[in-house]
């Protein structure tokens, strides 16, 4: 039994270097209808929306692959938010900040890689 749960993240690992195409695990309408629950479960909608208002953090929709300059680690640095980027800002929002909103704090969220995942797709998916 033991032995079994250690292989989990060992298959999670193999099921995400299949890609994401065919083998992808979870369909659009999936996202589209978990996204929003787990965004509200983990309370991101109190901060965040994806209208381009801001209630406290930056609004979500025109983030993905756009230039963002952030304070990593007390260095000024333009990135792309590519997906990576999307994810270490959820799992790890101390890692580096959003410039124009580093005075601001976001609370670390303790999540499943999972459902890290859906809502990095989901955000995506609200950025077309
Ligand atoms: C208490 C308010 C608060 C909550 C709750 C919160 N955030 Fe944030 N979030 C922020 C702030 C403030 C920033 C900007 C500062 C920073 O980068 O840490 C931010 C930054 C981000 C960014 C990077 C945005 C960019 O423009 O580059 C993403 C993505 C993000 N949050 C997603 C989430 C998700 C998903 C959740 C829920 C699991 C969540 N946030 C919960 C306040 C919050």
């Amino acid at each position: 039994m033991n032995r079994f749960y250690k292989l989990i993240p060992i298959l999670f690992m193999v099921f995400t270097a299949c890609g994401r195409g065919s083998n992808k695990k979870q369909s659009d309408q999936d996202i589209l209808k978990k996204g929003p629950e787990l965004f509200s479960k983990y309370g991101c909608n109190i901060c965040h929306t994806f209208d381009g208002s801001v209630l406290y953090g930056p609004p979500l929709n025109e983030i993905y692959m756009t230039e963002i300059t952030v304070n990593r680690q007390g260095e000024e640095q333009t990135i792309v938010a590519g997906r990576e980027y999307l994810k270490r800002a959820v799992v790890d929002p101390r890692f580096e900040k959003v410039l124009e909103y580093q005075n601001k704090e976001m609370p670390v969220t303790f999540i499943s890689d999972e459902e890290v995942d859906i809502l990095v797709d989901y955000i995506i998916a609200m950025n077309k």
